[in-house]
């Protein structure tokens, strides 16, 4: 790794010419990148992703933008949160040396007519319940990686399917990327860092850690023996049940060769919130004949 280059401001972009010329510039003197995707509303989750980056890779760059192809007919688009001036700071001080801030004209000049459509390793879940949000996510992030050119990739754990989907895109079209993932951070009360959050009412930031709260049940009923992932994902989606305000969309147990795999996703108000913990098998052996029902 060079010397980091200390940019006395963060350079702003707004077209993908500029920015890809940045970047190649950067490559052209021997400097490796470190991109961050993200749909801004900048919180701590994404700037742990900004700082790993900062220390791993020569330059930095951050790029946010609101990815109408992710998004449903009846999602938040419109009234995802915006705040490019506290964004800007944030990332700076961060570390980021580039922030990428395209329009949507600028990324999307007409009627897209390539898409691209990716099969998940985890059926049902998230790409059952939005249905067309797994292809958004892979097709803005193939156009990320097509302008951004050979970088290492930040991308955080809670969304898992998603970090499978850009893992998949990397290995079946030959993308010079390496994806680093990253843990999720939580708040002290166990709720996930998220830009949704913003949404939340203070009764409904009050009722939200229990997504948390469910995955830790899960976990603990794992470590107690339970093998059969019914039997984890009731306990999980009863969990929920406390909470009235709490709206569950799905609660599961996923057994895997190395780990178990605990899910949770659930409408807290007009939040829509995801979360995620990995259980490693050592702590939860896989009974084959019950995990296989
Ligand atoms: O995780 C996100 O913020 C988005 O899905 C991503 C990866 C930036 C693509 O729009």
């Amino acid at each position: 790794m060079l010397p980091r280059t200390t940019f006395e401001f963060m350079e702003l972009h707004g077209t993908v010419d500029g920015f890809r010329a940045a970047l190649d510039g950067e490559r052209c003197s021997g400097r490796t990148i470190g991109l961050v995707p993200t749909m801004g509303a900048l919180h701590d989750g994404h700037l742990s992703l900004v700082r790993r980056a900062a220390k791993e890779c020569d330059v930095v760059a951050t790029t946010i933008f609101v990815n109408p192809l992710q998004f449903g007919p009846d999602e938040d688009l419109e009234r995802y949160p915006r705040d490019l001036e506290g964004d800007r700071s944030a990332a700076e001080a961060a570390g980021s040396d580039y922030l990428f801030v395209p329009s949507e004209r600028e990324m999307y000049p007409r009627e897209p007519k390539a898409h691209v459509t990716v099969t998940t390793t985890e059926d049902g879940l998230e790409a059952a319940s939005r249905p067309g949000h797994l292809d958004g996510v892979a097709t803005v992030v193939t156009k990320l990686f097509a302008l951004t050119g050979p970088c290492r990739a930040y991308f955080g754990e809670k969304d898992h399917e998603q970090l499978e989907v850009v893992r998949a895109l990397v290995t079946d079209l030959s993308f010079p990327v390496e994806v680093v993932s990253c843990p999720t951070v939580r708040a002290p009360d166990g709720l996930a860092l998220s830009s949704r959050n913003a949404y939340l009412t203070a009764d409904e930031r009050h009722a939200a850690p229990v997504l948390y709260r469910a995955l830790e049940a899960g976990q603990a009923c794992l470590e107690s023996g339970e093998r059969d992932p019914t039997v984890v994902s009731r306990v999980m989606s009863d969990l929920v049940g406390t909470e009235p305000s709490v709206r569950l969309v799905y609660a599961e147990a996923r057994p895997g060769d190395v780990e178990w795999r605990l899910f949770v996703a659930a409408h807290v108000g007009v939040a829509r919130l995801i979360d995620t913990l990995a259980v490693p098998v050592c702590a939860a052996p896989v009974d084959t004949v019950t995990a296989g029902r």
